[in-house]
């Protein structure tokens, strides 16, 4: 019996060819070399047709995406595509699950589709930070045209069955066997002149000012990512270059992008965004089986947990302290559902199935069934801790407490409990039912079952889960503050926020450090220096300008002013003489010399400082691996994913390079810093950070 991933059967007229790779039957080199074979193979036997389906829970899920990183081995995608292609009998591919990047194009090389009702179809090797490799590009606007071609490849979205049958991308939807079905469908093809791809370029093709108003479009939306424009140069030469020449310059341009920082920087996303769900503590441990969780507290939090979770599947108890105040949490939830239902992810009916879901109530007791309860209440140690008092006598002893602070320490939340080996932190964004991280917080005694569980409710509320230690700020908002402390150092050296801002910006951020301030709201920050005051060490360099803003009621956009003004009820910033004056003032009373730092200068020290704390986080086992802080980083705070998160932005970088950077933030205010000792090491060992991956 051979070992191929790829056999063919023969079935009466038709050659029936399985691919077999789980789990994804990725197009790894074995797959290529077997399907190469199978192509010949096909042509010898006595048959009419050859129906390609695949093994497992998915039709070809593209390339091997492990092997970017080895010597290409032939037979390439490319060419086995375009052998199938050849074949003088027709080729059926037979799509289940999802026919993604060098799937669909294998898909495309075939002369017709069918596909399974449930069906997805797409290239998204966009995200891959490169360009369909194996005709995609060239292939694709052939058959769709140039603006359905541009919409899938720039943006890397599946299309539906049904869609891809209105496009003319697949010939048959199957609503019952799919092999059956492809079958009957063979049947009826065979002895037909295998229909193949016009060789021509591609036609109709648009004016310059449509190609120009795509490309525009591609361009604002790629903000800083490369791989869009070159998909989008690629669909184009479909409509000026013969199919042999596109293909030509598709495969050049697929081994730019292959070879780029950002491919490289997506990748290792893709793959920590699998890994950060898998950390080593919970492996082996079993997660206990959730279906109804409490959720203490309505406001904004409590009530976004709540909408995640029923729209998890899950039955929500929401506990508020009075009636009042539980039926105002339980609107918040109902506008939450009523903006899904207008966006088109959620049907009237869906929603009021899972409103049924949801129970409010205004007494601990409602908690007594529940699997696990998540408190979202005020910030503060002793409402926490009166809040898990009454859980604990409440619910069950194997019920999981989770906290949901973002600052305080689990360990003291959970003291003094029945079972403290039952308390985990659960650290939402907010809002909590669009943000998908989750910081899983690991305290002293959670046990891994516990940690377990919290991971897979995480799962099943589609959120990324990280996994970290106890600090002040857990990984995310410590390694933010850290980032905001640099910023306000340069910000009052250089008597200015908008530049800062601006550099951070055009780094890849949503937002500078500044203007998501305003939008956060200066309080919780405030609260916390104030909080932190009594422990703060003299040496360390203080900047009072936020302290300034808030005691003038400045707390950001919901105030109409913070760091910048804003016009009544508008989100645009527009810059303040308060602040100026503020800053002046501040810088003044410190007695610092005015500095300016050009916008590379800018970057660079943020993100030392950013890397340093990250490197320092790990070296204190806050967090396991550094892609869990790449993944904290792009999935809560908008870090851009292209970059692959600090701690991959320091590989792609040069550690060495940050250290410097580091070491000269570090001189300029003796005493505020300490360069981490791990960064040193990984500078000195030359081997980047995703060695500590494991
Ligand atoms: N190559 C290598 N490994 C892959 C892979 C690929 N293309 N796709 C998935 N895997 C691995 C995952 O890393 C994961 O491994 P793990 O169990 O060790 O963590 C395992 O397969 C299962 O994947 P998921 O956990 O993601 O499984 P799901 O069922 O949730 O999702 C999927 C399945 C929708 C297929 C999803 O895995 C996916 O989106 N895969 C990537 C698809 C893609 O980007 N294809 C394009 C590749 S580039 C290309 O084809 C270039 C060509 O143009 C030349």
């Amino acid at each position: 019996m051979s070992d191929s991933p790829v056999s063919v059967a023969i079935d009466g007229d038709l050659a029936i060819v399985t691919v077999d790779n789980p789990p994804v039957n990725a197009l790894a080199h074995a797959v290529r070399e077997g399907l190469s074979e199978a192509v010949k193979t096909v042509e010898a036997a006595d048959v009419g047709a050859a129906v390609l389906v695949c093994a497992g829970r998915t039709f070809i899920a593209g390339a091997d995406i492990r092997e970017f990183d080895m010597a290409p081995k032939a037979p390439h995608l490319t060419e086995v595509v375009g052998q199938i292609e050849m074949c003088s009998k027709p080729w059926i591919a037979a799509i289940h699950g999802t026919a993604l990047g060098g799937g669909l194009e294998t898909a495309l090389g075939c002369h017709y589709r069918v596909a399974a009702a449930t069906a997805k179809m797409g290239l998204p090797e966009v995200h891959l930070g490169i360009l369909p490799g194996a005709g995609g590009t060239q292939r694709l606007p052939r058959i769709v045209g140039a603006a359905a071609a541009v919409e899938m490849i720039t943006t890397g979205v599946p299309v539906s069955a049904a869609r891809a049958k209105e496009m003319g991308l697949v010939a048959k939807v199957v609503e019952g066997d799919l092999t059956e079905g492809a079958k009957e469908f063979a049947r009826s093809v065979i002895g037909v002149t295998p229909p193949r791809i016009d060789r021509a370029p591609a036609a109709p093709a648009p004016s310059d000012a449509e190609w120009a108003a795509m490309r525009a479009k591609v361009e604002k939306a790629a903000k800083g990512q490369i791989s869009p424009l070159g998909c989008f140069d690629s669909i184009r030469n479909a409509f000026r270059l013969d199919l042999d020449a596109g293909l030509e310059a598709e495969r050049e341009g697929f081994m730019v992008l292959k070879d780029s920082d950002q491919s490289k920087a997506l990748r290792h996303a893709f793959f920590a965004e699998r890994a950060v769900a898998k950390p080593k503590v919970i492996a082996g441990a079993k997660p206990r089986e959730i279906a109804r969780v409490a959720v203490v507290g309505g406001g904004l939090m409590g009530s976004g947990i709540a909408t995640s979770l029923l729209q998890a599947g899950l039955e929500v108890t929401m506990i508020e302290m009075s009636a009042d105040a539980a039926e105002a949490g339980r609107a918040r939830v109902e506008t939450n559902l009523d903006s899904a239902v207008k966006r088109g992810r959620l049907s009237a009916e869906g929603k009021a199935k899972l409103m049924a879901a949801l129970t409010p109530a205004a007494d601990y007791g409602a908690a007594a069934g529940a699997d696990l309860a998540v408190e979202a209440v005020f910030e503060d140690m002793e409402v926490k801790r009166k809040v898990f008092g009454a859980l604990d006598e409440a619910m069950g002893a194997e019920a999981i407490l989770a906290t949901n602070t973002s600052y305080l320490n689990p360990n003291e939340i959970a003291a003094g409990l029945r079972n403290p080996a039952r308390v985990v932190g659960m650290h939402f964004f907010s809002p909590a039912h669009v943000m998908r991280l989750v910081e899983v917080v690991q305290a002293a005694e959670t046990s891994p079952e516990v940690l377990a569980t919290a991971f897979a409710l995480a799962k099943k509320m589609r959120k990324v889960a990280a996994l970290s230690g106890v600090c002040d700020g857990f990984i995310g908002n410590r390694m933010l503050s850290a980032y905001r402390r640099v910023c306000d150092y340069m910000m009052e050296d250089m008597r200015a926020i908008e530049p800062i801002d601006q550099a951070i910006r055009d780094f890849g951020m949503p937002m500078g450090p500044f203007q998501l301030m305003d939008l956060a709201g200066l309080q919780i920050g405030w609260a916390n220096r104030k909080r932190l005051a009594p422990t703060r060490d003299p040496k360390v360099r203080y900047v009072t300008v936020a302290d300034r803003l808030c005691e003038a009621g400045r707390f950001g956009q919901k105030t109409g002013a913070g760091w910048y003004r804003y016009e009544k009820g508008a989100r645009t910033p527009l810059s303040d003489p308060f602040t100026q004056d503020a800053i002046e003032k501040a810088a003044e009373e410190a007695g610092r010399e005015k500095r300016d730092f050009d916008a590379e200068t800018i970057r660079r020290r943020a993100m030392a400082v950013l890397i340093n704390e990250g490197a320092q986080i790990l070296d204190e086992g806050i967090a396991a691996r550094p892609l869990d802080i790449d993944m904290v980083k792009i999935f809560g705070y908008g870090f851009p994913r292209w970059r692959g998160g600090p701690m991959m932005h320091a590989d792609i970088t040069g550690v060495d390079k940050v250290l410097a950077d580091m070491e000269a933030v570090a001189a300029d205010d003796p005493g505020s810093w300490t360069v981490s000792p791990l960064l040193r090491k990984v500078a000195k060992s030359g081997e980047g950070f995703a060695k500590l991956n494991g």
